[in-house]
């Protein structure tokens, strides 16, 4: 990672990997995951609001939402919302989770694609 007038590098496009997601630490926001959803960058705050899972280390699915983890809630990264609840055990009560600790949205943050990495800007 290094800054510039032109913003922050945080990671090369092709050291995301087959998971199309990466944990960037010590970021100026903090550590992020960032990442391509349907060839679009995006960097979004890197705790599940579930229970706090690093979402960096999951994967994004076909549909382009961020997949945490641990219990596969998905995100939406444009918006930061959380568009499935938790999954597995947790299933038969991820509508009420969805609607209480899911309620707070991801931060996200502006980023673009530039010479093949993807920068955070502004
Ligand atoms: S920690 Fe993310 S769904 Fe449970």
């Amino acid at each position: 990672m290094t800054a510039s007038i032109q913003g922050t590098r945080l990671v090369p496009v092709d050291e995301l990997g087959p998971s199309g997601v990466t944990v960037v630490k010590d970021t100026p926001h903090g550590d992020l995951a960032v990442g391509l959803s349907n060839g679009a960058p995006f960097a979004v705050s890197n705790r599940c609001r579930h229970v706090f899972a690093p979402l960096g280390k999951g994967t994004v699915d076909a549909a382009g939402h961020l997949v945490c983890p641990w219990h596969h809630a998905e995100f939406d990264v444009r918006s930061g919302e959380m568009t499935l609840g938790p999954q597995g055990v947790f299933k038969p009560i991820a509508g009420p989770i969805k609607a209480t600790l899911g309620s707070r949205e991801l931060k996200t943050y502006q980023v673009e694609l530039r010479d093949g990495a993807i920068y955070l800007i502004g």
